[in-house]
Formats: structure tokens, C-alpha cells, sequence
């Protein structure tokens, strides 16, 4: 099973590794998950039909549905449920339709070692034992390094770390302390907006992107305080108009 970064939404994102990695693929694995992004679908269906140049079937499995209803005492137990229901379906799905040496492929957004839950799956079906396989990960470029090269800056300052963590953590635990360059992904609550941004030690700046790579590509950078409504104002009308969105942050403390 190959499990293959494809970028973060420009086809130029994809590596000739990926490339090589698909032409070695018997069929291609998509999961439909209800939502109405038709745009990224879109964009697996180009690379395929660009690159790969052999024989190959695609093939959908729909998620199966998670009951979201559960009050926390059963939150835990119902994802439990969901995902061993859900690594059922897949290891059904590869046994029916890959031969003993057929190739697989998942194509994952981005880079797979980032924020995707394939290679995790991939191991939860393999401790079942019900099939054998190996796995083979490729790297893509993902939504972190297409900002920074969208905004031109670097993530780190010299020698120093950054952290990469979703708008939920930074919603529920503000900055991390010690920490002056955080990465923001999955923000489905516009949790820079509540960043306290006016003390000596808390002033930012911010590099926001919302759907990088793609013809849509729409870019912020400013001080915090300065930017943050027209980042909120944007990311709305932006998911109102398109039925999603797509966006990642730099939030970069000033040099004190
Ligand atoms: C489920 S994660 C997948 C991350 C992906 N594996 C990667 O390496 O970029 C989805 C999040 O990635 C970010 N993202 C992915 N593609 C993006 C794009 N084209 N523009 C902006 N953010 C993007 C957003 O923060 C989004 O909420």
C-alpha cells in the first residue's frame, strides 16, 4: 500500500516520487466522506489522468458514520467504535480488490505525516491480521511549507524551535508558553482572533493563507491586533462562498 502525499493543492506540488509511486499503483483507494469537497476530489482526478499512464481502477468506499451525538462519558467509546468499524470496511476493501501482489494507493492531502489519519488506519488494519501488506509512505508538501513559501519567511528563527498545533488547542489553551513561533492548522473557530495581542510580551504578527496552491490562494500578513477582524471578515464570506475552507497560520511572537 502505497500512501502518497500529493501537495497541498497546486498539481505542481507532486513529486516524482509520487509520480513513480502512482505508476507502480493497481488501484487507486478514495474515501468519501459526505462533504462537499468536490474541488479536492477534482484535483486527485487531474493527477491521475496528468500522470499515471498504466492500467488502474479507482475505488470509493464511504466512511462509515460516526455518531457524534455521544456525551463525553461516550465520546471515547464511540470513536473507538467508529474506527474499528471503519478499519473493518478498509480491510474488506483491500482484500476484494487487490490481488496477492497487487498495488494500492491512497493519495493524502498534503504530506501523510501531517494532521491524516492514513497511516494510522492503515497500522489499525494490519493489527487485525486479517490481510498482509506492506506499507510504503511518500512525502508531499503540505499546507505548513506552502505557506512559508507563499509568505517567503522561514518558520524557525536561528536555532530556535516552532510548534505546529490546531486552532482547537490555541482556542482552549492560548499560546504555548515559551514558544514564539506557532503553526496553526485546523482552526474551525478563528482562534487567532482570541490570541491576547496588546501586553509587552504578546504582541504578533500573523501570515495567514487560506487555500494555498490553488487559483483561489488568498494571503494576510500584518500585525495581529491590525489584521485579525479582515482575517475573520475573509475567512467567511471566503467558506460562505465556496462551502469550505481551507486555511493555515504563522503566529510569530515579536523579537523582544
Ligand atoms: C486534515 S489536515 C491535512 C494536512 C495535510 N496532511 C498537510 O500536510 O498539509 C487539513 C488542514 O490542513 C491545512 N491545509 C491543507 N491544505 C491547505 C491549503 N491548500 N491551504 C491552506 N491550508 C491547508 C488546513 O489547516 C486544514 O484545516
Amino acid at each position: 500500500m502505497y500512501v502518497i502525499g500529493i501537495g497541498a493543492g497546486d498539481p505542481d506540488h507532486l513529486t516524482l516520487e509520487a509520480v513513480a509511486a502512482m505508476n507502480r499503483t493497481d488501484v487507486f483507494f478514495t474515501i468519501d466522506k459526505g462533504d462537499a469537497k468536490g474541488d479536492l476530489a477534482g484535483l486527485r482526478a487531474d493527477l491521475l489522468a496528468r500522470h499515471v499512464t498504466r492500467p488502474h481502477r479507482v475505488v470509493t468506499a464511504r466512511d462509515p458514520q460516526r455518531d457524534r451525538s455521544a456525551a463525553t462519558a461516550g465520546y471515547a467509546a464511540a470513536v473507538g467504535d467508529w474506527q474499528e468499524r471503519r478499519a473493518a470496511l478498509y480491510e474488506r476493501m483491500l482484500a476484494d480488490e487487490l490481488g496477492d501482489d497487487g498495488a494500492g494507493a491512497f493519495l493524502v492531502w498534503g504530506d501523510p505525516a501531517l494532521y491524516d489519519g492514513t497511516l494510522r488506519i492503515l497500522d489499525g488494519i494490519g493489527a487485525r491480521g486479517g490481510v498482509a501488506f506492506d506499507v510504503v509512505s511518500i512525502p508531499g508538501i503540505s499546507a505548513v511549507q506552502a505557506l512559508a513559501a507563499a509568505h517567503r519567511v522561514v518558520l524557525n528563527r536561528v536555532g530556535r524551535p516552532f510548534l505546529v498545533t490546531t486552532g482547537r488547542r490555541l482556542a482552549d489553551e492560548g499560546p504555548p508558553p515559551g514558544v514564539d513561533d506557532v503553526v496553526v492548522m485546523l482552526d474551525a473557530v478563528d482562534a487567532f482572533a482570541a490570541v491576547p495581542a496588546d501586553g509587552p510580551d504578546s504582541r504578533w504578527d500573523i501570515y495567514w493563507g487560506a487555500y494555498l496552491g490553488t487559483p483561489d490562494q488568498v494571503l494576510v500578513h500584518g500585525d495581529l491586533r491590525e489584521v485579525r477582524d479582515e482575517i475573520a471578515r475573509l475567512r467567511a464570506e471566503l467558506r460562505a462562498r465556496k462551502g469550505w475552507i481551507m486555511d493555515t497560520y504563522l503566529l510569530r511572537r515579536y523579537a523582544r
